[in-house]
C-alpha cells in the first residue's frame, strides 16, 4: 500500500492536505463558483454543505479534475502541481466495470500495475490488501466475483479500495448514503472513520443532518458558489446556524407540525392485506413504508401497474387493484415519484416543460401540447421555487435536489388521488425537504392517501400518521401508529438498529 508511506512526506510542509483557494467557474453565462475555497486537513473528515445548486457537484468535479477551473489554485501538500492519484471520487455508482471481478477493478486502472510490470498474483494481493483495508470480509469473500454481484454499498467499498490503491489521500464522497439503507450508512461510516484514524481525509457532501454530525469534524458551507463558513468546527455550531448561511429559513430545521382533520370530501378507503397484516388507509391519510425495499417496494409496484399482486391484496374502494399498466394507474387516479430519478424519472432528452406535464398528459391522453402546459409549467416552477434558467432547458442543466423537485411538480396538476412516493427527499437540501414534507401534508389535506416509502427514520417519525414496517426479509412486521412512532419502535421493527 502506498498510501501511508506518501502520506508521511507532506504533512510537515502545510497543514492542510488539499486546499482549493478562491475558485471560480461559469457554464455558458451561469456563474457557478464565485470565489469558492475549502481547506482540509489530513484524517479529517470534513462536510461540504449547501443548498441545492451552491456549487458542491462542480467544485468536487473541478478539485478532481473532471472539470477545468475559470480562476483560482488547487494545491496539495503546499504543491500546485499535485499527483492526480491523490484525490480521489467515490462515486455512487456505475464507475466500477461489472463484468471484471473485484480484484482486476481495483488494481487494473491502477497505474503501478501497468508501468511497473508488477505480475498479476502481486497485483491480486494488492487489490486485497486494499480491499481489506476497507472490509475484511468482503475481501475474504468477494475478491473474485464480477462486480455485478455485489450490492451498491459493496461496490461503493470496492471504489473506495481503488482509490486507496492507487495512493488516494483524500475521498471525496458526493451524497454517498443517498441510495444506502441506516445500515449500510453505518457500516460505510464505520470505514471513514477507521481510514481517518489513518491519515485519509473524507470530504462528504450530504443533506442529511443527523449524519454529518455523527461523521463530520469540520463543515464548509457553499452559497451561490461562495464559501460563507469556512473551517467551522461542527461542535461550535448549530443546525439553524448552518441553515442559516445555506440561506435557508432556518425553521427550515424541524418538519411542519402536520396533521389537520382529513378533509371530509372525496372519501376513498384502500385497504391493505398481506400474511401478518391488514390495514385500511382513508383520504387525508400519510402512509409511511419502513425496512429492507422488498417489502416497500412490494406494495409500491402493486399500487403503481407494474407488476401484479403477488404478496400483497389492494383494494381501492372495495375494488381489487389489478393494473396491467402504469398509463392505467394514472388514469385510475395513482401518482408515483420513482425513487431512482436517472433510470425511471427524469426525461433526460426532454425540456423541462415536458417533465412537468408528462404526467398530466397521459392521464388526459393527450400526446400533443397545449398551449396551457407552459403556463402550468412555470407555475409549477415557482410554487415549489424550482431554481432552473427557464422551462425550456434541459434537465441536466439544473443540479440534482431540483431534479427531485421536477418529479413532485409533475403531480401538482393532475391532483391525484393516491400518492406513490419513493423517497421524494433524497438528494434535497434541508430547506427544500422542508417544502416536500409540507406538500405531502397538503396532498393529504385535499383528501389524497399519501403512500411514502423513506429510509430516514426521522421524517417519516415527524410526518406520518403511520408507518408499515418490513423486517429484513421484506416481510411486513407491523403496523406502528402515530403514537408509537419513534426511532427505536422502528428499529426494533425493521430489524435496522439504531
Ligand atoms: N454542465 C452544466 N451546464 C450548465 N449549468 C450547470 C452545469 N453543471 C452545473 N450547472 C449549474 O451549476 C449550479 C451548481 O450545480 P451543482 O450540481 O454543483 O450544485 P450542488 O451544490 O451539487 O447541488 P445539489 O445539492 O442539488 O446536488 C446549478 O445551478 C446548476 O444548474
Ligand atoms: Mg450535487
Amino acid at each position: 500500500m502506498s498510501a501511508p508511506r506518501e502520506t508521511q512526506a507532506g504533512t510537515n510542509a502545510t497543514a492542510f492536505v488539499l486546499e482549493a483557494k478562491q475558485i471560480e467557474k461559469s457554464f455558458g453565462a451561469t456563474h457557478v463558483l464565485r470565489g469558492a475555497n475549502l481547506r482540509i486537513r489530513r484524517g479529517e473528515i470534513h462536510a461540504l454543505l449547501g443548498g441545492n445548486g451552491a456549487g458542491k457537484s462542480t467544485l468536487i468535479r473541478i478539485i478532481s479534475g473532471s472539470h477545468r477551473l475559470d480562476a483560482g489554485s488547487i494545491s496539495i501538500d503546499g504543491r500546485l502541481d499535485p499527483n492526480p492519484n491523490a484525490i480521489a471520487v467515490v462515486f455512487q455508482e456505475l464507475a466500477l466495470l461489472p463484468h471484471l471481478s473485484v480484484a482486476e477493478n481495483i488494481y487494473l486502472p491502477h497505474r503501478k500495475c501497468a508501468f511497473a510490470r508488477l505480475g498479476e498474483a502481486a497485483c491480486y494481493a494488492e487489490a486485497r490488501a486494499a480491499l481489506a483495508l476497507v472490509d475484511e470480509e468482503l475481501a475474504e469473500r468477494t475478491l473474485d466475483w464480477p462486480v455485478a454481484q455485489l450490492d451498491l454499498h459493496e461496490r461503493q467499498f470496492v471504489e473506495i479500495a481503488r482509490a486507496l490503491s492507487s495512493g488516494a489521500r483524500v475521498l471525496l464522497l458526493d451524497e454517498p448514503t443517498a441510495n444506502l439503507t441506516f445500515s449500510e450508512t453505518e457500516r460505510l461510516f464505520g470505514i471513514l472513520r477507521r481510514l481517518a484514524q489513518q491519515g485519509i481525509s473524507t470530504l462528504l457532501v450530504s443533506h442529511r443532518m443527523g449524519e454529518i454530525r455523527a461523521l463530520a469534524d469540520v463543515c464548509t458551507v457553499l452559497r451561490d458558489g461562495r464559501s460563507v463558513l469556512d473551517r467551522v468546527a461542527l461542535s461550535d455550531i448549530s443546525d439553524e446556524a448552518i441553515v442559516e448561511a445555506m440561506g435557508q429559513k432556518s425553521s427550515a430545521v424541524s418538519p411542519p407540525a402536520p396533521r389537520g382533520a382529513p378533509a371530509a370530501s372525496a372519501r376513498m378507503q384502500i385497504v391493505l392485506r398481506s400474511p401478518g397484516v391488514s390495514l385500511s388507509v382513508a383520504s387525508g391519510e400519510v402512509l409511511g413504508l419502513a425496512g429492507a425495499p422488498a417489502g416497500p417496494s412490494g406494495v409500491i409496484e402493486t399500487l403503481i401497474g407494474a407488476s401484479r399482486p403477488a404478496a400483497w391484496q389492494i383494494t381501492i374502494d372495495g375494488i381489487d387493484v389489478r393494473f396491467s399498466s402504469p398509463a392505467e394507474a394514472i388514469r385510475a387516479g395513482v401518482g408515483y415519484v420513482s425513487g431512482d430519478r436517472a433510470e425511471k424519472g427524469i426525461l433526460a432528452t426532454l425540456p423541462i416543460l415536458d417533465n412537468i406535464v408528462a404526467a398530466a398528459r397521459v392521464a388526459d391522453r393527450r400526446i400533443l401540447a397545449s398551449s396551457r402546459e407552459a403556463t402550468a409549467a412555470q407555475t409549477a416552477l415557482d410554487t415549489l421555487s424550482i431554481k432552473a434558467s427557464s422551462i425550456d432547458a434541459l434537465p441536466q442543466t439544473v443540479s440534482g435536489g431540483t431534479q427531485q423537485k421536477l418529479l413532485l411538480a409533475r403531480w401538482l396538476a393532475p391532483a391525484p388521488k393516491i400518492l406513490v412516493l419513493e423517497e421524494p427527499t433524497r438528494g434535497v437540501d434541508i430547506g427544500t425537504k422542508r417544502e416536500i414534507y409540507a406538500m405531502i401534508r397538503d396532498a393529504a389535506a385535499a383528501g389524497c392517501v399519501v403512500v411514502w416509502w423513506s429510509t430516514e427514520f426521522t421524517e417519516l417519525i415527524a410526518v406520518c400518521d403511520r408507518v408499515v414496517a418490513f423486517d429484513l426479509s421484506g416481510q411486513a412486521s407491523g403496523v406502528l401508529d402515530r403514537d408509537e412512532l419513534d426511532e427505536v419502535s422502528l428499529s426494533r421493527a425493521t430489524g435496522m438498529a439504531a
